[in-house]
């Protein structure tokens, strides 16, 4: 399948993956990558610059396709050494960059100088048009449904998508929620170029986590996502456990006046301890209510050709067979 993105990135297939904290490692990244995909190295779980470059150098041993990093910019006091990491992504011949939370447009111009390309995710209409105006080269239009920071709108993808599509020049992929060629399609058809997969992908083979967490996806249903942190203003969904209905209790019960100290014990440092460790109780992580629509643990190749495989079908026989 040819799209603007796949020629933008030239990539075999129309299909991306999110970067994700503690998951996108060299390992998931070059399975996709290796399975005609786009694989995202997720930049802040380094803990420096140098664990960024040996990362990066890393996934070129596993792969000679086409890989990105990722750049989330964070609320947070103590920021991470992003000028580093620009340095790093550059100096590693990284050709793709995913930015995502704040407005990227610090480190744009080295990025674009280097010649690599910028998708930027956002959860608005207006976030995608000003990554359009900045110069981004794509956005990762990411609806409510999805795993992660949805963002404080809560407008699903049947709504956003159309809606980037009336207004976008520049191509963009929908993020959230997809997990199949019915989503593919769906994306396509709404004005897509293409689809942005999280959650799916940590249910598979090659993604670098613990069992545990690849079972809990596959146990779960579309009910039992959370979201949380929409007090703060960072609204989280995330997969729901004992720590998740703690934190909730706590945003009831302390209403406006809760702080981020308040939930820390939920949220801060848990990912390695659930994602390597496999605790599941431990604290709050990411998870998309796409989980209803994954029952299975393929490889990234097998899950890839099957999208693309299912994909073609609905186009072919059951959309063509429509109009016969
Ligand atoms: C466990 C997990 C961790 C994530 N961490 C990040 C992150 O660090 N930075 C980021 O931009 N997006 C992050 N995301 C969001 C994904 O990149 C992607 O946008 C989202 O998962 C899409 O929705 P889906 O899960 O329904 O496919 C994360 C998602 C998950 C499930």
């Amino acid at each position: 399948m040819k799209t603007r993105i796949t020629e933008l990135f030239g990539i075999q297939h129309p299909i991306l993956q999110g970067g994700m904290h503690y998951v996108g490692f060299a390992e998931m990244a070059a399975a996709v990558s290796n399975a005609g995909g786009l694989g995202i190295i997720t930049g802040l779980t380094q803990k420096s610059p140098a664990d960024l470059a040996n990362e990066i150098a890393r996934c070129k041993d596993m792969t000679d396709k086409p890989f990105g990093v990722n750049l989330t910019f964070l609320p947070v006091v103590n920021q991470p050494d992003y000028p580093g990491m620009v340095k790093a992504i550059i100096e590693g011949g990284v050709k793709v960059v995913e930015t995502a939370g704040n407005n990227p447009q610090s480190v744009l111009p080295y990025l674009k100088d280097a010649g690599i390309k910028v998708i930027h995710k956002c959860t608005s209409v207006r976030h995608s048009l000003k990554a359009q105006a900045i110069g981004c080269d794509a956005v990762s239009v990411d609806g409510f449904e999805c795993g992660g920071h949805p963002g404080e709108d809560d407008v699903p993808n049947f709504i956003l998508l159309p809606r980037a599509a009336d207004e976008l020049e520049i191509p963009f992929v929908a993020s959230g929620g997809m997990a199949d060629g019915r989503s593919l399609v769906a994306a396509l058809s709404l004005g897509a170029d293409g689809m942005n997969m999280g959650t799916r992908f940590i249910a598979t083979k090659e993604a670098p986590v613990h069992d545990n967490v690849k079972q809990a996806l596959v146990a779960a249903s579309e009910l039992d996502t959370r979201l949380v942190m929409r007090p703060l203003r960072n609204t989280e969904r995330v997969l729901t456990n004992k720590a998740v209905e703690r934190l909730l209790e706590k945003e009831r019960t302390l209403g406006s006046a809760i702080k981020f100290e308040d939930i820390a014990p939920e949220v801060a440092g848990v990912y390695p301890r659930i994602l390597q460790d496999g605790e599941m109780d431990a604290g709050a992580w990411s998870c998309g209510m796409v989980a209803g629509l994954i029952h299975d643990i393929p490889s990234c190749q097998e899950l890839i050709d099957r999208i693309m495989a299912e994909a073609e079908a609905i186009i072919r026989q059951r959309l063509a067979g429509m109009l016969d």
